[in-house]
């Protein structure tokens, strides 16, 4: 396999132009390269192939994508090999994942030696707790109590490790085992005296697997209730241990969590055995931790289906909910099931054996985030305060979940919940996403800047088309794909009518002004970019990723329409620019001057577009029969918005004659 790096190096290493251009003659035009468009039969020049996002797209068959779509459309090539093509074009030698050093191929053959080692003691635990005397009576007897059947006991591989002091021990060396791999693995433990004992000594035996069965560690439980000594001793990382990389019983589970595409999480080793023996096999426990990025990428390698098990005694649940919105950003889809009061999985499951555990977990799985919802809502009780921080959270939340038609369905549920309007959770929820991509600013370097900010009047919007709310739309949104992430400076007025400047993102100073406003794009199409921009925004700093992402958008209305603009916006080659704009590029402050007034502008324009509509919608209405009361209102409203299309329109004056 091709190591990520590599990948990553062939990406930043290939031209577009160039590897399009050895199959199709380029002409450049503007910043962009023309061609023949070899995926349909033409003899116009209607491929577009743009440098700065890397991409190609033909305007007639709408074929489009980076180098490797290029390559693996053209010559019908797969993935890797079209990888392999530029390594080879660009000089770049490729690292495969399986390629290993001496070292590695050394620290291989130690990480052998570990798993041998762990596979023996796991056996030697096994045999001691069916053929010994003590495992039998002390070991064997102690499962049985707690309900496993002996089927089940092999099945996990459970086991024993006699009492004494260092019986194992002395076995795993007479068999000729390297003491230091026992240590290193936790099996044995030096006393301050130097006297080697066996470290689960007088414990049963939890081994522990990797996604592949192989054993990796162990959890010993005590059997006597000594308050003073951990109930559970546990193998310590090593080569072979990476516990967050480890999820118990998820070997044995993989099967059925991929043939019922959901996996059961609970906390403890007991759990997960009680409950396989209830009939429950897509199980898997966290071993008492809050879960882990490895672990989850783990388990969503099988389902995209978690069902988290708590106990009844909620005093744990709160906390706890913050390390499962991690399952949520992963796009993962949570369902809790709370169990009755003072049970744990382990004790229902044993009082409810064959189908019937099943139905239960079935009936009362609930969404995660209704679960967290109504949990965060009955704590709050009718304090308007604690309900105010409860939305917050809720909103917090809903914002990690990626699924657009996701976030929707919870909005929805919790405008239920919460008795307010969805509206204002999508206000707030929006305003939060904004806030997180705000945290991170970043200016975008000057010179790039003093090219891109000129090209703005000749966007093909602009223009004499402009007296539609649909253009203006258009502009606002191609504003914020464009230049969203670089800075304005806009005037503020203080209580005490001091203005002063400060600098702000255009896009959080587009989405301050709609939200102030509860301006909403009229246009579908501008509404949902705007709405998933924010969601891209936070999570780069080049606006060139911004593009690229709506570029190769998978809706592909969305790609059609921004792929014209960006392609075509930049005449900063055009011959005839530098004499019309030399007077733009000569300072930077210039250029800065005129993006804020192209910002500000179209804001006000837009907001004035939407006074107009309103006003005719008024006029229209008032040519129906009403009552007086009404048609005063109507007048009311009808003269403040024009008083309040009077002050943008001067506004509007000053901006654009600056
Ligand atoms: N655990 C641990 N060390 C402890 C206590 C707990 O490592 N001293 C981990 C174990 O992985 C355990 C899990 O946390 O399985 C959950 O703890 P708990 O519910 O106390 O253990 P159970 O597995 O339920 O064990 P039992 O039913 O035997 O008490
Ligand atoms: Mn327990």
């Amino acid at each position: 396999m091709i190591s990520k790096k590599s990948i990553d190096e062939i990406f930043l290493t290939a031209k577009i132009e160039e590897v399009v251009g050895d199959f199709v003659s380029l002409k450049k035009r503007g910043q962009n390269w023309v061609g023949v468009c070899p995926f349909h039969d033409d003899r116009n020049p209607s491929m577009y192939v743009n440098p700065r996002l890397g991409i190609f797209k033909c305007f007639v068959c709408d074929a489009g994508g980076n180098a490797v779509h290029f390559l693996m459309e053209h010559e019908k090539i797969s993935y890797p090999e079209a990888l392999r093509y530029l390594a080879k074009k660009y000089n770049i030698v490729i690292e495969e994942d399986e390629d290993k050093s001496l070292e590695e191929i050394a620290e291989q053959n130690e990480k052998e030696a570990l798993f041998i080692l762990n596979e023996y003691a796991e056996k030697y635990f096994t045999r001691q707790l069916f053929d010994s005397e003590e495992g039998h009576s002390i070991g064997l007897s102690y499962f049985k109590e707690r309900g496993f059947k002996e089927s089940t006991i092999r099945h996990f591989r459970l086991g024993y490790c006699p009492e004494g002091w260092d019986y194992f021990t002395q076995d795993a060396l007479k068999n000729s085992y390297n003491l230091d791999q026992l240590l290193k693995l936790g099996l044995t433990k030096k006393s301050e005296s130097g006297k080697l004992f066996d470290f689960y000594r007088g414990r049963v035996i939890f081994p522990i697997h990797n996604a592949i069965g192989k054993t990796v560690g162990f959890g010993g439980r005590i059997l006597k209730k000594e308050e003073k000594i951990a109930k559970y001793f546990n193998s310590p990382e090593s080569e072979i241990y990476h516990k967050s990389d480890v999820l118990y019983g998820f070997f044995f589970a993989k099967k059925a969590i991929r043939s019922k595409d959901n996996v059961y999480l609970v906390e403890g080793y007991t759990d997960v055995i009680s409950m396989f023996e209830a009939g429950v096999e897509n199980v898997v426990a966290s071993s008492g931790t809050a879960l882990t990025e490895g672990q989850i990428k783990i388990l969503s390698s099988q389902t995209r289906n978690i069902t988290v098990l708590y106990d009844g005694d909620a005093a744990g649940i709160k906390a706890s909910l913050r390390g499962i919105d991690m399952l949520l950003e992963k796009g993962l889809n949570v369902q809790v099931v709370l169990l009755p009061d003072g049970e744990d999985p382990d004790s229902f499951a044993k009082k409810h054996r064959d189908t019937e555990l099943m139905e239960f977990l079935t009936k009362n799985a609930t969404n995660f985030l209704i679960f967290k919802a109504k949990i965060l809502s009955k704590e709050a009780g009718s304090d308007p305060v604690k309900r105010a921080e409860m939305v917050n959270e809720m909103i917090r939340t809903i914002a990690e979940v990626s699924d657009q038609i996701a976030r929707a369905f919870y909005i929805k549920e919790c405008a239920e919940l919460f008795n307010l309007s969805e509206e204002i959770l999508n206000t707030q929820l929006r305003k939060v996403v904004w806030k997180k991509m705000h945290q991170s600013p970043h200016q975008p370097d000057p010179a790039i800047d003093q090219k891109m900010v000129v090209s703005l009047k000749q966007a093909p919007s602009a223009g004499n088309e402009l007296n539609h709310i649909h253009h203006i739309e258009k502009s606002i949104i191609l504003l914020i794909l464009k230049y969203g992430i670089y800075e304005i400076d806009v005037e503020t007025t203080n209580t005490e009518g001091k203005s002063s400047f400060s600098k702000i993102r255009i896009d959080q100073y587009i989405f301050n002004e709609f939200d102030e406003e509860e301006i909403q794009f009229t246009t579908p199409i501008y509404q949902k970019i705007y709405e998933e921009y924010a969601y891209i925004a936070s999570r780069t700093h080049h606006q060139d990723e911004i593009k690229k992402y709506f570029s190769l958008h998978e809706d592909k209305a969305i790609q059609d329409f921004v792929i014209p603009y960006l392609l075509n916006s930049d005449p900063e080659y055009s011959p005839d620019w530098e004499r019309r704009f030399d007077m733009y590029t000569k300072s930077v402050s210039n250029n800065i001057q005129q993006l804020n007034n192209e910002v500000m502008s179209h804001i006000l324009m837009f907001k004035i577009r939407i006074i107009e509509q309103y006003r005719e919608l008024i006029i229209k209405e008032l040519q129906e029969k009403h009552s007086d009361e009404t048609v005063n209102n109507m007048m009311i409203k009808y003269d403040l918005l024009i008083k309040r299309r009077a002050e943008l329109a001067k506004l509007l004056g000053v901006v654009v004659s600056r």
